[in-house]
């Protein structure tokens, strides 16, 4: 599998590449900047892509993975792009690895919905400082780890519901300035550790329903940090159903004298 894959890029390496792939088709979207469609070409790995690409769509594929050298390419955009988007929807990538986005710092938007993500690694998402619409929903993924929704400057929305987070570690959601709306809803989240979200002074859409919070000691960090918001989070329920916002503090009492 991994060989293949090397074949694939090495091949690609030699070419200046202006041409459409294909398999895909190529239309102007603004000044001689493309849309590339590759939706529903059963690709099974990214091709070759034009430099001038704007707008990237490859749903409905079998792709595994992105590979960071092949994303690599756009270091040859044109100098006036300032702005591009992705969108990976619908295919079989499991894993998102460190830097895949490397020098794509122009990305606005990437869409990763619909896939079977299990890892996010905490640099995947690192320098992006123009993406505003981060979609993810509709994965695999399991836990959120420390740094890695840290320093996205513009991130306005970023949806990771119908995901099975069990566990969003400290510092997971770190210095979003610009996030407003945060899903979270229809995980498997029991537990949100102490300082997993720091500097997010936009936030507005916090949705939290449909996750067993585990409604112990552990869970008095977080019923502080949200009884302190008031109007985000409200929805967040113990796995008997009572709201983390309503709990007593005499049913928390006990915690205090350990
Ligand atoms: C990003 O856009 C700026 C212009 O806004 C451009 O100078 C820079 O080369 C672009 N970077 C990439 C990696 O395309
Ligand atoms: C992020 O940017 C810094 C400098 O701006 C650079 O040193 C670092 O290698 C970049 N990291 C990634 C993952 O692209
Ligand atoms: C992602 O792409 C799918 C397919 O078009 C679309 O239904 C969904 O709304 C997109 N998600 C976001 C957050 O843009
Ligand atoms: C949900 O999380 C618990 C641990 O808190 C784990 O035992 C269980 O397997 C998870 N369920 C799913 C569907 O991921």
């Amino acid at each position: 599998m991994e060989r293949t894959f090397l074949v694939v890029v090495l091949v690609s390496v030699g070419l200046v590449n202006s041409s459409c792939p294909l398999t895909c088709a190529c239309t102007i979207e603004t000044l001689d900047l493309l849309f590339v469609d590759c939706n529903s070409r059963s690709l099974s790995y990214v091709p070759d892509l034009p430099s001038n690409t704007y707008t990237l769509q490859m749903s409905h594929n079998t792709i595994p993975e992105i590979n960071d050298q092949v994303l690599q390419r756009h270091t040859t955009f044109d100098e006036s792009v300032s702005t591009y988007f992705y969108y990976i929807y619908k295919n079989v990538i499991t894993t998102m690895t460190a830097d895949i986005f490397t020098d794509c710092n122009n990305l606005t938007s990437i869409n990763l919905s619909f896939n079977s993500i299990e890892y996010l690694h905490p640099g995947a998402f690192r320098n992006l400082t123009e993406l505003t619409n981060l979609a993810l929903n509709i994965n695999k993924i399991r836990y959120i780890e420390s740094n890695t929704f840290i320093n996205l400057q513009k991130l306005y929305y970023l949806y990771l519901q119908d995901n099975e987070i069990s566990t969003i570690q400290q510092f997971a959601f770190v210095n979003l300035p610009s996030l407003h709306d945060l899903y979270l809803n229809a995980n498997n989240i029991s537990h949100i550790k102490e300082h997993a979200f720091g500097n997010l002074p936009s936030l507005s859409i916090l949705e939290l329903n449909a996750n067993p919070f585990k409604c112990d000691c552990s869970v008095i960090p977080f019923r502080s940090w949200l009884n302190e918001r008031a109007s985000i989070g409200t929805d967040a329920k113990c796995s008997d159903g009572t709201l983390v916002t309503s709990l007593h503090s005499a049913a928390l009492e006990t915690c205090n004298r350990k």
